[in-house]
Order: C-alpha cells, then sequence, then structure tokens
C-alpha cells in the first residue's frame, strides 16, 4: 500500500511539473510576440514612407517683402527645378501698413488680383513648389489666381510658406478646396531655414 502511494505521489508530481512547464513556454510565447509584432509594425513604418516625387519641379513663388523669395531661391539651388516669381500686375505698395489693408479687402472681397504675364507653361511640370507669405492667415489672393488660372490637375504641389509666427495649415487647407483634382501635400512652414532638406528629401526632391 505504502509503495502503491509512493508511486502515485511521484506520477503526481511529474504531472504537476511537466503541465506547469507547459505553462511557462506559453507565457514565454505570449510575451515574445509583441516583439515580432514590433518588427512588423518598424517594416510597415519604412514601407508607409512618403513615395518619392519624380518629374519636372518648378519653384513658383510670390513674396512682397523678399523672405520668400530667398526661401524659394535655396528651394530652387536644392532640387534644381525652374525658378518663377508670380508678381501682380499692380504692384503693391511699398510700405508695411497700406499693403495689410489692401490685403484685408481683396481677402474681404476674395478678390483674385491679376498677375503680371506670361506664366510659365504648366504642360513642363509635373511637381510645384509653391511658395509664398502667409497674408491674414492664409495664402495671399495672387497665389489663388496663380492656381486658379492654369490647369494644375494631377500635378503634385508643395506648399511652403514664411510668416511672423502663424502657421501653414489654413492655407494648405484653402489649396486642397481650390485644387481638388491635385496632389496637395502637407507643407512646410519656413520660417527657419533646418527643414528644409529633410522635407525635400522626403518627399524625393533633395538633388
Ligand atoms: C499683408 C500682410 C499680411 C500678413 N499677415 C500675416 C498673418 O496673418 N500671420 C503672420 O504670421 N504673418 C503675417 N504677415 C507677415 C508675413 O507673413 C511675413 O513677414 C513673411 O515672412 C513675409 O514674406 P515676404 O517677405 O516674402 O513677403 C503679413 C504680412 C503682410 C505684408
Amino acid at each position: 500500500m505504502k509503495k502503491l502511494i509512493c508511486i502515485l505521489t511521484a506520477v503526481f508530481m511529474f504531472l504537476a511539473v511537466v503541465g506547469c512547464g507547459g505553462g511557462e513556454k506559453k507565457a514565454e510565447k505570449k510575451e515574445a510576440a509583441p516583439a515580432a509584432k514590433q518588427t512588423g509594425t518598424e517594416t510597415k513604418k519604412a514601407e508607409a514612407a512618403p513615395a518619392p516625387v519624380n518629374g519636372k519641379v518648378l519653384v513658383a513663388y510670390f513674396s512682397w517683402g523678399g523672405t520668400t523669395r530667398k526661401v524659394a531661391q535655396t528651394i530652387q539651388e536644392k532640387t534644381g527645378g525652374d525658378l518663377f516669381e508670380i508678381k501682380t500686375e499692380t504692384p503693391y505698395p511699398k510700405e508695411y501698413g497700406p499693403t495689410t489693408e489692401i490685403a484685408k479687402k481683396e481677402k474681404a472681397e476674395n478678390a483674385r488680383p491679376k498677375l503680371a504675364g506670361p506664366l510659365p507653361d504648366m504642360k513642363k511640370y509635373d511637381v510645384i513648389l509653391l511658395g509664398y507669405p502667409i497674408w491674414w492667415y492664409i495664402e495671399p489672393m495672387a497665389v489663388k489666381t496663380f492656381v486658379e488660372e492654369q490647369d494644375l490637375s494631377g500635378k503634385t504641389i508643395l506648399p511652403f510658406a514664411t510668416s511672423g509666427g502663424s502657421d501653414i495649415t489654413g492655407s494648405v487647407a484653402d489649396l486642397r478646396k481650390a485644387l481638388p483634382n491635385s496632389q496637395i501635400k502637407d507643407g512646410l512652414l519656413a520660417n527657419s531655414t533646418g527643414f528644409i532638406d529633410d522635407w525635400l528629401k522626403e518627399n524625393g526632391l533633395l538633388k
């Protein structure tokens, strides 16, 4: 009888140990799973990086005081694109105050100031880097004239702006509304030039 009890105890203990061991293995497997998932996510992140934008590049910009012009010239050098300055037929005053008043009125009236021509032949370009200062929280109305006056459907547009502190998102939303058949990428607020290279690289435009 004693022998039987000993054998039964031994069998019970053996089963208990094997059973627990299996549980540990399962737990190990469960813990390993997130690591595998993480690797998958990293791979996905790399795959989800924006596809490079190829094609002939135009850097078109409007500038009143010269700040956006400097950024546009830098971007032109870094991309090797063609450079075009958007100018109004009637130039804005040299003084800041009167210019802000005209710009305010143009925005309120949803005006489309006439541009000085000729405009570039858009058929030559697939990608347009579009630069402007922020005027009353959005792009100047002359930029609206520029994008509406020609057929930009199917083109990729990368807005960039300078400002006294306002961000670029309002103008990007505005451009997306005006150009539903173009691909408007997220814009770059270029008040500091430090991010230009990364932005161009992300979009496959850095020479
Ligand atoms: C008419 C006008 C309106 C402006 N409106 C804004 C604005 O709403 N928000 C802002 O941050 N800066 C505003 N600014 C400042 C300009 O965006 C900023 O100085 C810009 O860098 C000027 O670029 P530019 O030298 O190429 O013209 C305004 C400037 C002008 C002349």
